[in-house]
């Protein structure tokens, strides 16, 4: 009910009166006073002028999945979207989504997260309504063995994404880190349910930092947010949506043409590839150059001796 208001109100450019509204909708004018009123608790801006009606000023920059929903072009992601305002991670909520009967391509949004995680366990700052966290929950009929690439070809879709949205350029550190001049505006958490021979589930889990104007001591050497960078308020609904369509575009392309295109798409962004590097993995540190990611999406590192490692997952530092 609240969402027809909404879309009467939208199609409206001038007042509309609580009789109209009553009338298309089959309801009393208190009941649209109530769900103009959850409206504006929202955060809409509604002006409301006695015996004229209601006439909707602005919308408020909040994850709202039909907000975000009307700007989609996709098939199957974001179909379903999960709203919290406050959240322990979205990921776990992803996880525990995936472990009843979800729809394909569900998207879980936060505007908070209380225990947002990093890679490596890490945690990721997700302070109230200025970044965008966002869980993708899927279940592609892909091997196991290719997950990784899903985080690639994320990381290639969220560049676009931001690169749109800001005309700065945007920067991948393999595998997963978004950078604009070398400092971190968004990182992704890929987590997998799988047994030997299927996916489960699959969660891709993307934060960017948006409208974020300082970080914590910690972060503010190494982070950075699309607001600081461009100097003014950016749109997270307009972002999530840019994304998205972004998203949907490489996985299909990635589902129907396998990697190599996304791995030509990933290198465009690369700022670790030709470089000196030092990689931290579980069990050793390897210092040599960073040649390429190879047709899985490891990364092709040369140490001193020539020896030439591929590794799967680890912590890069230039
Ligand atoms: C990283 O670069 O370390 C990955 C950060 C991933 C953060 C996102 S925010 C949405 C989703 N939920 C989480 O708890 N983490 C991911």
């Amino acid at each position: 009910m609240k969402n027809e208001v909404l879309r009467f109100l939208r199609e409206q450019e001038e007042y509309l009166s609580g009789e109209e509204i009553s009338r298309r909708l089959g309801i009393s004018r208190t009941a649209v006073w109530k769900q103009i009123n959850t409206l504006k608790k929202e955060g809409y801006e509604i002006a409301s002028q006695t015996r004229i009606g209601y006439r909707l000023i602005s919308v408020p920059d909040r994850l709202y999945p039909e907000e975000i929903q009307k700007q989609l072009r996709t098939n199957l992601v974001g179909r379903n979207m999960i709203y919290r305002e406050r959240v322990d991670s979205t990921n776990i909520l992803a996880r525990q989504t995936g472990e009843t009967g979800f729809v394909d391509g569900t998207v879980i949004l936060a505007e908070e997260q209380t225990a947002g995680k990093g890679r490596l366990g890490r945690v990721w700052h997700s302070p109230m309504g200025t970044g965008i966290n966002m869980s993708l929950l899927l279940r592609p009929a892909i091997p196991v063995s290719d997950a990784a690439k899903i985080t690639l070809l994320t990381g290639a879709a969220v560049a676009r994404g931001l690169e749109e949205i800001t005309g700065l350029k945007i920067g991948i550190k393999w595998p997963n880190d978004l950078q604009i001049q070398g400092k971190k505006v968004s990182g992704i958490l890929t987590e997998i349910k799988a047994d030997m021979d299927q996916i489960h589930y699959l969660i891709v889990g993307i934060g960017i930092n948006v409208n974020e104007q300082d970080f914590p001591e910690e972060l503010r050497e190494t982070a950075t947010s699309l607001h600081m960078e461009v100097g003014r308020q950016v749109s997270r609904i307009e972002t999530a949506a840019v994304v998205l369509n972004h998203w949907e575009e490489i996985y299909q392309r990635f589902l129907t043409q396998g990697f190599t295109v996304v791995r030509e798409e990933w290198k465009q962004y690369a700022v670790t590839l030709g470089k000196e590097v030092h990689v931290r993995t579980i069990n050793e540190t390897i210092h040599g150059q960073a040649l390429d990611i190879d047709e899985d999406g490891l990364l092709l590192v040369q140490d001193e001796d020539h020896q030439i490692h591929r590794i799967m997952a680890g912590d890069v530092t230039l």
